[in-house]
């Protein structure tokens, strides 16, 4: 019988851990493809010194490209798993001196350090950081957003096409400050 409560227990312990993986208070976890990011990156000028901000950095994949191609990278991310694995993949890939992972709610902290800022979230959560982000950042930052975009701010570059399939790496929008 006790077995039987452990197990039951346990399993339920596993359901909580697997459901809570997927969720998100501004977006579910779906992680940006990575075939074009590194070009999206580049493009935006990430470079050696330049400061990114992630903004709901799931398993991080982005933040350690920018460390990378040689920005100071950090994510925000509000799930405790994802910043754990995040800072893993990081120190795995050998980036974990230029990156930082923040566990946290994206809309608690000020972006005003950031050079570029990449958003992968949903419409909602897009549009509140639309006016936080014309109040933070520094003029000349960048702003990137991925298949939910800005719409009162004009894009100064497009790269990508819009499409359900996930695997052709989505769609990006590029907003100078
Ligand atoms: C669509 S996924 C994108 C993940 C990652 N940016 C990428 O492109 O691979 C959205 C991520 O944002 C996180 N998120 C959603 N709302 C958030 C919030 N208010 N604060 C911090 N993280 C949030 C989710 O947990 C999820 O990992």
């Amino acid at each position: 019988m006790d077995t039987i409560i452990i197990l039951s227990i346990g399993l339920l312990a596993g359901c909580a851990i697997a459901l809570s993986w997927f969720t998100g208070s501004d977006a579910p976890y779906v992680p940006t493809t990575m075939r074009l990011i590194s070009k999206v990156l580049k493009a935006a000028g990430i470079k050696k010194g330049k400061v990114f901000y992630e903004l709901g950095s799931g398993d991080g994949r982005v933040v350690i490209e920018a460390a990378k191609l040689g920005g100071k990278a950090n994510g925000v991310e509000q799930s405790w798993l994802r910043v754990w694995l995040s800072r893993y993949n990081s120190r795995l890939s050998g980036t974990n001196k230029q990156t930082h992972f923040c566990h946290g709610n994206i809309f608690d902290r000020n972006y005003y350090p950031a050079d570029i800022v990449y958003i992968y979230l949903l419409k909602p959560a897009v549009e509140k950081l639309e006016h936080k982000l014309k109040k933070e950042l520094n003029k000349g930052s960048i702003v990137i957003t991925q298949t939910y975009h800005f719409k009162k701010w004009k894009p100064y570059k497009k790269m990508g096409t819009k499409t359900s399939d996930f695997r052709l790496g989505g769609d990006f929008q590029f907003y100078r400050v």
